[in-house]
């Protein structure tokens, strides 16, 4: 009797544990099981962005009222205010340019109202190859939009527009949904397009109740994503969507000559695993012309430095510059906005009427010095170092030794003076730092220790900084994030970012039934010189300023590529762990071989050093594992971890 309860309660968690593990699996997450060095650097390359892409896009200048005349005149802006020359490469169409799907066989044909160019022949015979030809002659690249679904954003959210697809149901799905190969080869085979970026209106707006749904003109499509409410997107399968437009580019571009933007305004947890899908993946719902929506757009990346680098980029949403709160009359909040985009690695998508723009906003994009920072080749994100609500030190490590780029960020109505320290840029205190500044191209002399600087309201003084580095070789992982992977997060279930701005709700203001709380997945990922969840990094009471913050059952890649000849750090429970009773065993590997492992570390145990000798060593590989179960998330330290 009492073996058969035995073997039956562990048949029954047999199960359990299997169920919990595959559901672990299919949501993405680190199980202890999956939690295994593979020895190889886990991200193929989605595309080609070595750095940042740079370019122009037709949405936040006109909206749904694209034309080629609008998109020409930005292309010729572009070559003639010398934008072009200074990196701004690709001519982006957003919504609005299409008729409808053909009948007969389901290819796309265009709106040849607004794109005469497009009209090449008999009666529905469409194509923007001529428009791309005409984009390629200038030396520019052209980019495309569609969307994940059967229908798009402006058959949702702009029922009133005259351009809508016209004709029957069919007829006007016009989104990949069932026609990503079919799609995908017009666009880059026949078309000729180079950049794609792929929405998600159609699998979030068009169930009974969405705002295509209801018009009752489209076929239901039972929503995949909920925007602000993690829990009800099917994650997988969003994410399953997005692999086939990857695998479809890949196909008809197998030297890999394209981008792929994800655009699903940060939800379904995009901010975790875009880098796995995505050449570029949205962090946040629409920016827009105000201050309040830039700093939400900004907050949403400003924490996401470990998932950035070469290749994959967070996107903060496309430039204001020029438009409303920081057009011509607003030139430092144009700057300021400028600044952060660029310091955070994000796409710089210009989104104004060029062909109108006055040399103040031309000086502010074509910006020689600020530009270089965004397009630094090693792609290190910028890594808060000091952060309140009110002020903000944002360092980004260059390429070349000993520089960084620093914005001292004022987000009050105030002036504010901000001490910048030898400590904020992990160089020697009593060496001298040179300080340039950027926007104003002009050296600022140099200081030892530490410096104050005056900021004047809303704006961020963007400098680059020169100094003896505190590793005498290598660096401090948290200075280079564009090499690392987060391959496993630990998170079980996603949780949302508290630290990001709320600005009021643009679509339902204060009265929407949404409220007014934008929600995104991402709390408790890892972070570089901060907890998982925004703290400082402390093990036993004793804090450290440098260092990877992560949870347990979490693995991080670091791209050494033979480079480094030492692996250091101390490791052990962060004081502001959830989960106080599970220890946690800290292992380094090199190329998949264990290279050093700590003993198992509990709660309020004083850090332990780990060191490796990974001389040679392609692939370092970082696991924190758990050993046994925790009511609460385990919060782990890897302090002044470096590769030296
Ligand atoms: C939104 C997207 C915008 C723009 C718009 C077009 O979903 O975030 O950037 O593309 O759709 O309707």
């Amino acid at each position: 009797m009492q073996s058969r309860r035995l073997r039956k309660l562990r048949n029954r968690l047999a199960v359990a544990v299997a169920v919990a593990l595959a559901l672990g699996a299919l949501a993405g997450h680190a199980t202890a099981a999956s939690l295994n060095a593979t020895g190889a650097w886990a991200l193929a390359p989605v595309g080609h962005a070595p750095t940042p892409p740079m370019g122009w896009n037709s949405w936040n200048a006109f909206g749904v009222n694209v034309n080629e005349a609008r998109v020409m005149g930005a292309a010729r802006a572009l070559v003639a205010d010398g934008l072009a020359k200074a990196g701004y490469r690709y001519v982006n169409i957003d919504d609005g340019w299409w008729l409808q799907r053909r009948a007969s066989d389901g290819r796309m044909i265009i709106r040849t109202s607004l794109f005469p160019s497009a009209a090449v022949g008999g009666a529905g015979l469409t194509s923007f190859r001529p428009f791309t030809d005409k984009l390629h002659a200038m030396g520019l690249e052209a980019g495309i939009y569609s969307d994940l679904g059967r229908n798009v954003c402006s058959q949702a959210w702009s029922p009133d527009n005259p351009n809508l697809p016209v004709g029957n149901r069919a007829e006007r799905e016009v989104g990949l949904y069932g026609h990503v190969t079919q799609d995908i080869s017009l666009y880059f085979k026949d078309w000729g397009f180079d950049y794609i970026k792929v929405d998600a209106c159609g699998i979030a707006h068009y169930g009974a109740n969405g705002a295509g749904g209801k018009q009752g003109k489209f076929r239901v499509f039972p929503p995949l994503m909920v925007d602000q409410n993690t829990a009800q997107s099917n994650i997988p399968a969003v994410r399953a969507l997005y692999a086939r437009v990857r695998d479809a580019l890949r196909a008809v571009r197998p030297d890999g000559r394209f981008v792929l933007s994800l655009c699903n305004w940060g939800a379904a947890n995009v901010r975790a695993w875009g880098k796995d899908v995505g050449t570029m993946w949205r962090t946040s719902t629409d920016i827009q012309a105000n201050w309040s929506r830039m700093l939400h757009s900004f907050d949403s990346v400003s924490t996401r430095e470990m998932y950035s680098g070469p290749g994959r980029w967070n996107d903060p949403d496309m430039l204001e510059v020029g438009n409303g709160d920081f057009d011509q009359h607003h030139l430092l909040q144009a700057r300021s906005h400028f600044s952060l985009w660029a310091i955070e690695d994000a796409p710089l998508l210009i989104g104004y009427d060029l062909r109108k723009a006055p040399q103040s906003i031309i000086d502010i994009l074509g910006a020689p010095e600020v530009i270089a920072v965004n397009q630094d080749p090693a792609g290190n994100q910028g890594v808060l170092e000091y952060t309140s609500s009110d002020y903000q030190i944002i360092v980004k490590t260059l390429s070349r030794r000993g520089e960084k780029a620093v914005a001292l960020f004022n987000r009050t109505d105030e002036a504010a003076k901000i001490e910048l320290n030898s400590a904020h840029l992990k160089m020697v205190a009593d060496a001298p730092i040179t300080v340039r500044d950027l926007w104003a191209r002009r050296d600022l002399g140099s200081f030892t220790g530490s410096r104050v600087f005056t900021v004047r309201p809303h704006e961020v003084l963007m400098l680059k900084v020169s100094g003896k580095p505190l590793l005498a070789s290598g660096y401090y992982l948290s200075e280079m994030t564009g090499r690392i992977n987060v391959a496993d997060d630990g998170v079980l279930v996603p949780e949302e970012d508290p630290t990001i701005h709320r600005p009021l709700d643009p679509y339902t203001g204060s009265t929407g039934s949404d409220g007014t709380r934008p929600v995104y997945a991402g709390w408790g990922d890892p972070r570089a010189d901060s907890t998982p969840y925004d703290d400082t990094l402390r093990i036993a009471n004793v804090s450290y300023r440098y260092g990877i913050g992560a949870l347990a059952n979490s693995r991080l890649q670091v791209q050494a590529e033979g480079g480094f000849t030492r692996f250091s750090a101390q490791v052990g429970i962060d004081d502001t762990t959830r989960g106080r009773a599970a220890p946690v065993r800290f292992e380094v590997y090199g190329d998949g071989k264990l290279l050093a492992v700590s003993r198992p570390m509990h709660f309020n145990e004083a850090a332990a050093p780990l060191r490796a000798d990974v001389a040679g060593v392609k692939v370092v590989e970082l696991i924190a594992r758990q050993i046994g179960t925790d009511q609460g998330a385990v919060v782990v330290t890897w302090a002044n971890a470096a590769l030296e």
